[in-house]
């Protein structure tokens, strides 16, 4: 009944993946305090390496971009070493392996990066805050923004490409640029954060400059066969709906579309909720708007997405949460055997 899932997929002339189960990337905090990657998450991947491929856990590309304790990072030769260890356990198990490269903009939290005074610049588009605080984190409320300069965001390009080179020299097979779920590449995507006046601003164009900018950087380093990108239009976390967001993703989908990307990634938690200014559900916006390879996820079974990828819908199905409660998730749906139910108290331990 799942049988497409276990047919091997070619992204491109340098990347087959053995089957169309992704790993989605699920952040962890389990990074040392030097947010180097450790023995234990090495072996956390290593066990999901049936995955056709995993994209990691969300990796910060330098100090600001951290919103979160212990998420990891790839900006020191340290976390490039742990990050090495990880990649090669995967590859000795017969896997492939993406970083998804991150930057929280306005998510962030001068906590983390602020030195013994706690203090400093948390950047994004505009000088918008998001409510609330640093989840578990009570104490850490969210602080207003600095609108980056464009020194600052050249500065900022430049910090994705070299994260990505330094991906590259750690082993992995490419990068997934994180441009969802409302951090820096989405703050400027959506009007609710872009208030900006200049040529990063105002307009579809503009408001996909920044994006653009990281992609074009980032694949003339690595390669556009090893380069992916996730993207949320729906605007559903961190970020308040505006109808006028379509034009600007209508624009920056069709910009992708002829930059030959390994493939373009829903960020979404529930692929059922439905947006109104998308017409539907996000996945089918971007499936219109985009002819290439698509990967679809969020709340789906390996039923449901063997499905959606029969009805052409997408193309490879991405499992988040069930592949943290069945590290052999490939292998029992490929047999039938029943899969251990997820839920949030298994997020303390990494198994
Ligand atoms: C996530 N998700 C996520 N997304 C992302 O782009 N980068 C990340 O680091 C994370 N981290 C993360 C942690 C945890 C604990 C959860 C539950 C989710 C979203 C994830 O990739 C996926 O889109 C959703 O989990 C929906 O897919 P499932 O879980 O329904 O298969």
């Amino acid at each position: 009944m799942t049988a497409n899932l276990f047919t091997p997929y070619q992204l491109n002339e340098t990347l087959t993946l053995q089957n169309r189960i992704l790993m989605a990337p699920l952040t962890r905090c389990m990074a040392d305090n030097d947010l180097v990657p450790t023995q234990q998450m090495a072996d956390y991947y290593a066990r999901r390496a049936q995955a056709g491929l995993i994209i990691s856990e969300a990796v910060i590309i330098r100090p600001d971009g951290q919103g979160y304790p212990n998420t990891p990072g790839l900006f020191t030769p340290e976390q490039i070493k742990g990050w090495r260890v990880v990649t090669d356990a995967v590859h000795q198990q017969g896997g492939k392996i993406f970083a998804q490269l991150w930057h929280t903009g306005r998510v962030a939290h001068p906590h983390f990066f602020g030195g013994d005074s706690g203090e400093g610049d948390v950047l994004s588009a505009s000088d918008v805050a998001i409510e609330g605080s640093v989840p578990r984190m009570r104490e850490l409320t969210y602080q207003t923004p600095t609108p980056a300069s464009i020194a600052q965001i050249n500065q900022l390009i430049a910090d994705y490409a070299q994260a990505a080179a330094n991906a590259i020299d750690a082993g992995f097979d490419g990068v997934e640029i994180h441009g969802a779920n409302g951090y820096l590449i989405d703050q400027f995507l959506h009007y609710d954060s872009n208030r900006r006046q200049d040529e990063y601003g105002q307009t579809p164009e503009n408001m996909s400059r920044f994006a653009l900018e990281v992609v074009d950087a980032i694949t003339s380093r690595i390669g556009a066969d090893r380069t992916a990108l996730r993207l949320s239009p729906g605007a559903y976390f961190n970020m308040q709906v505006d109808a006028r967001d379509r034009d600007v993703f209508d624009y920056l989908l069709d910009q992708l579309a002829s930059r030959k990307l390994a493939f373009l990634h829903v960020g979404i938690f529930d692929d059922a909720m439905q947006f109104e200014h998308l017409g539907g559900r996000a996945s089918d916006y971007m499936r219109k708007q985009y002819p290439h390879t698509l990967v679809g996820v969020g709340s789906f079974s390996a039923q449901t997405g063997s499905e959606a990828i029969a009805n052409n819908r997408f193309d490879l199905l991405a499992i988040g949460r069930p592949f943290i409660a069945n590290p052999d998730y490939v292998e029992k749906v490929q047999s039938g055997a029943e899969l251990v139910e997820y839920s949030e108290t298994m997020l303390a331990e990494l198994v």
